[in-house]
């Protein structure tokens, strides 16, 4: 039997690293200028935690979450998504006696999806998550970090923003919204009517053809929020202007999680295709309580690794994998081990190299430092080894130059 991947699962391969490399070194840095720090949760958490937090309704959770019986004893699943886990944790350290935290975090996810582009089974996200803080100056800041590390990475994509109310205006809005989506059942995909007594809101976005009509003449809850969060959503747009962060308001932009309020926002790109979003967050100020902490509002978001690097690629400013400095050419068993030698050194001083144990032909060999890239070939055999004086060549003009063995460091670190 030819063993494969698990389907939706993919290999990221080392031509592949630098990439994701430059995306998470980026996260890094752009991250902690806006105070955020790293938090590492498990990959496995108890499935209540993800029922609870994102919404047993929800097609996450009902459909797409990999949850097992761990020996028969607790139900746990593969973490879908990275918010819950690191609100659980956030509560069992009791993290929030400390005030507001901001914290962020990358990894696998995991949704039994169908896999197609930019949709996967094992997924990597970046995400960040802000607690403690009510105010919607830190909905804009968040916003803003997303748009500076974008702008760092060279990456384009267009912030799509909108709010969901929150407990005191959304139930009227749903009860409305699903009185005209039961008028309209008949004009409506299979999918919209599940979705008309199971998650009302997730109809708004649908992206069926036939749809759009019935979806377009929806009520807005825009035009229902109540004064709290219409003053939050202004307040998040005044703050953006004040930052230069351009938006489009999206009446109709809704997340596929239950636990949001008011804000709710998204990064998408044209680069992408039928999967846009690059990213996508939002307030979540019941969450820390649902899942069993004191009141203490949050906003967050998650960004898709791979939908990132497609972007990367399209953009074509590779980050250059390292290349050796140094391909050994060895002639003989004395320049094998002289070699092995001298490269362990190079390797102490942080100046990488590379050879072929197998040794074998010169010719070769030279050729094998030119494939991976290194920008010298330097030849060790008994000769050398007696002497101490070998030859640096330059892979590219062919150039050498002598070298005594005993100051190859000081050699190559002197450029
Ligand atoms: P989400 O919108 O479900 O939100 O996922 C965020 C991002 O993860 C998406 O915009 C997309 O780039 C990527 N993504 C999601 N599913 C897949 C998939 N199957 N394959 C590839 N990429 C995918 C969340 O997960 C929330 N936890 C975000 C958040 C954090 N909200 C508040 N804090």
């Amino acid at each position: 039997m030819k063993i494969q991947g698990v389907k939706g699962m993919n290999d990221i391969l080392p031509a592949d690293i630098p990439r994701w490399h430059e995306m998470e070194a980026v996260a890094r840095e752009v991250f902690a200028l806006y105070g955020y720090r790293e938090v590492r949760t498990p990959v496995v958490e108890h499935a209540q935690v993800f029922a609870r937090a994102v919404g047993e309704a929800t097609d996450i959770v009902k459909k797409e979450m990999y949850a097992f019986e761990d020996k028969g004893e607790e139900l746990l699943a593969l973490r879908p998504e990275g918010t819950a886990g690191v609100v659980r944790a956030f509560i069992e350290h009791g993290a929030y006696v400390e005030g507001p935290q901001k914290w962020f975090y990358l990894g696998p996810m995991f949704r039994r999806e169908k896999p197609q582009k930019g949709r996967y089974r094992q997924f990597h996200q970046i995400g960040c998550e802000a607690f403690g803080i009510a105010e919607p100056f830190i909905d804009a800041e968040q916003i803003a970090l997303v748009d500076d590390y974008l702008a760092r990475l060279g990456v384009r994509a267009a912030l799509q923003l909108n709010t969901v109310g929150d407990p005191a205006c959304r139930p009227a809005y749903l009860a409305e919204l699903k009185v005209y989506l039961v008028e309209h059942k008949g004009e409506l995909c299979p999918d919209c009517n599940d979705r008309i007594e199971r998650n009302p809101l997730r109809a708004l976005d649908c992206k069926v053809e036939s749809c759009q009509p019935v979806l377009i003449g929806a009520p807005r809850l825009l035009d229902r929020l109540c004064g709290g969060c219409k003053a939050h959503f202004e307040q998040v747009k005044g703050a953006l202007d004040a930052l230069g962060v351009a938006y489009h308001v999206q009446p109709r932009l809704v997340r596929g999680l239950d636990y949001y309020v008011r804000t709710a926002y998204e990064f998408t790109s044209d680069a992408l295709g039928a999967q846009s979003s690059v990213l996508g967050g939002g307030r979540y100020d019941g969450l820390v309580e649902t899942l069993g902490g004191p009141p203490t509002p949050g906003i967050g978001f998650a960004l898709g690794q791979e939908r990132l690097a497609m972007i990367l690629e399209k953009r074509g400013l590779e980050a250059k994998p390292r290349v050796p400095e140094v391909f050994f050419v060895t002639a003989d068993a004395e320049g094998a081990i002289e070699a092995l030698r001298r490269g362990a050194e190079l390797r102490r001083a942080g100046i990488a190299c590379d050879l072929d144990p197998r040794g074998g032909k010169m010719k070769a060999q030279f050729k094998q430092a030119e494939r991976v890239g290194a920008r010298y070939a330097l030849v060790l055999g008994g000769n050398e080894v007696r002497s101490g004086q070998a030859k640096l060549k330059d892979v590219k003009t062919r150039e050498e130059t002598p070298v005594e063995l005993s100051k190859l460091v000081e050699r190559l670190k002197g450029g």
